[in-house]
């Protein structure tokens, strides 16, 4: 797909957006599997599904619904993308990436992410928060990158900076609220792998011994967009389960397990998020 088809795609989903609300959101937030609830604390919310945006990917999971709740939160105008598409589902990368061009043409600046993570690092446990400072894009890496294709010079470089991506500020917003909630917030780097089979042994040693801490399906190709085009984020991955590379006889890791142990997250995350706003 060449940029202007991208760029028209990105005008066409904005402006239905802009015709559903009048809200003016700034910060962007995106809810991974089992974490959407949170959408239900905004304040008088304007709620857009996603089969109302043309071209807006629709969600095939368990666990995520396919809205947009856009309002109040913690006195901010914020926009929460409430379910995402993953390119394990079948969609291509701009499809999957469509949604934070959209947010940035709505002028949003801050984007905050979370995701369900499996935890390779042996000091988390199902039920930590870890706030992402770096990202292994193994999809990237090998060929599928979202910014591959023809660069739109008016959104940002053909070669963008990726040092800086998690940024320092926010991270330090989100540890300084998790103290305020009596909790200390993990992080480390999170590993980008298409799923949607988890990972073998053999492949969590070697997420291992390449450096990440947590591994999960989602987010990355988003993160790097939302980089190219300027915008500040923040990470924060919830570790739902052990991915463990020296599994005892019987181990499974199922998606329910994910689901379940982000339900219970979620008082927390709700907490961190709410905590993290107040301050911006
Ligand atoms: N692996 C990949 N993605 C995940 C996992 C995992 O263990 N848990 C939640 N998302």
């Amino acid at each position: 797909m060449i940029s202007t088809n991208i760029a028209q795609q990105v005008e066409t989903a904005a402006s239905a957006i802009r015709q559903l609300t009048n809200y003016q959101p700034t910060i962007g937030l995106v809810l991974g599997s089992g974490l959407s609830e949170l959408a239900s604390s905004i304040q008088e919310p304007d709620i857009i599904r996603y089969d109302q945006i043309p071209g807006w990917p629709q969600s095939t999971v368990v666990g995520h619904s396919g809205r947009l709740v856009i309002g109040h939160l913690e006195g901010k105008t914020v926009l929460v993308q409430q379910g995402r598409a993953h390119y394990y589902e079948g969609y291509s990368m701009d499809q999957i990436t469509l949604p934070v061009r959209v947010m940035k043409a709505l002028g949003i600046q801050i984007l905050i992410v979370t995701n369900a993570a499996g935890g390779i690092n042996p000091n988390f446990n199902p039920g930590d928060l870890m706030l992402i400072t770096d990202h292994i894009n193994f999809l990237g890496l090998a060929g599928l990158n979202p910014l591959r294709g023809p660069n739109d010079d008016k959104v940002g470089p053909r070669f963008p900076d990726m040092i800086g991506t998690y940024d320092w500020q926010l991270r330090q917003l989100a540890h300084q609220a998790a103290v305020a909630n009596n909790f200390t917030l993990q992080q480390g780097t999170y590993a980008y792998v298409a799923g949607p089979s988890f990972e073998t042994p053999a492949e969590l040693r070697f997420l291992r011994t390449v450096g990440a801490d947590a591994v999960g399906m989602s987010t990355v190709p988003t993160v790097v967009v939302a980089r190219h085009a300027g915008m500040q984020i923040l990470g924060i991955s919830s570790i739902t389960n052990k991915a463990d590379p020296d599994p005892k006889p019987g181990t499974v890791v199922t998606h329910t397990e994910v689901l379940e142990t982000g339900q219970q997250i979620i008082p927390r995350l709700t907490a961190l998020l709410r905590g993290i706003l107040q301050q911006l």
